[in-house]
């Protein structure tokens, strides 16, 4: 029954308190999203890391508010269950506020998400308060934050000292009191995560995080194993869909040459009236 009931931002904070875990996965079309609502996957993210794995870059900092608009449309026709959420990508939420709510207001608005999430702690926690005010539900993320990859000279391990780990919890506690609804936490040690997600009320969704995080993330396509860059080691790949796509294409290309493609089931033929 609960399989098939929309998933609702306060339903989170409920699983939190159950201490019932949430599942979270990256999508970024319609036909990847009516499959993982069909597995009972609680929040599709369309992540800007569609970037990397769609687009091609090395990073998300290409990513257009356009493009992000374009997969969470697509993510949003298929989700019937779920609950979408689309990142704010590189530059649309720092430059002043006004920009940033008519930023986010497009992914709900033309996107069809239902909330946005945005990187980074206490700077953007003013931000985030009057997206929220504004209606616009937001969800966190902080730790390695992908967008920061120039400033932080590459995607690092976040929160290894005393100070960086205090200065995520306060990030974090910032970022409930400015009314996120939910914080990723991103590749930091699960000690810290865990503390986070001890000291908070929200739900925390960890992604090399460790296991004390409310909920997981992973970026479907290396869960599926469909990426053939490179899979940081946090990653546990259940599928290996790049290589059956390989074969698949392989088996197709010689039944074509071979002529053994179209076969007489596969051909229209319409009798002469
Ligand atoms: O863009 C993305 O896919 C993300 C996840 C890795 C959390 O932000």
């Amino acid at each position: 029954m609960e399989h098939f009931t929309r998933v609702r931002i306060p339903d989170l904070m409920q699983r939190k308190a159950a201490g019932r875990k949430i599942a979270m996965l990256t999508a970024y079309d319609a036909t990847m999203a009516r499959l993982l609502d069909r597995a009972g996957i609680d929040i599709l993210l369309v992540g800007d890391s569609l970037g990397m794995v769609i687009q091609g870059y090395d990073t998300t900092i290409p990513v257009t508010l356009d493009a992000m608009v374009h997969h969470a449309r697509a993510v949003a026709n298929g989700a019937k269950r779920a609950l979408v959420v689309a990142d704010l990508p590189f530059l649309t939420y720092q430059v002043s506020d006004a920009e940033a709510i008519r930023n986010a207001g497009r992914l709900i608005q033309d996107g069809g998400a239902a909330a946005v999430k945005m990187e980074g702690g206490a700077p953007v926690a003013r931000v985030a308060a009057k997206m929220v005010e504004a209606g616009i539900p937001v969800m966190g993320h902080i730790g390695l934050t992908p967008q920061a990859v120039h400033r932080l000279g590459g995607f690092r391990i976040a929160g290894k000292t005393e100070p960086e780990a205090e200065q995520l919890l306060e990030d974090a506690k910032v970022l409930e009191a400015a009314g996120v609804f939910a914080i990723v936490l991103e590749l930091m040690p699960a000690g810290v995560a865990a503390r986070i997600t001890a000291e908070l009320k929200i739900p925390t969704i960890g992604i090399g995080a460790g296991a004390g995080c409310d909920g997981q993330v992973l970026v479907s396509y290396d869960a599926f194993g469909m990426f053939d860059g490179f899979a940081p080691k946090f990653v546990k790949q259940y599928a290996n869909l790049g290589e059956q796509v390989v074969a698949a294409a392989q088996a197709y290309a010689e039944d074509v040459r071979g002529g053994r493609f179209p076969a007489e089931e596969h051909t229209v033929s319409v009798k002469p009236k």
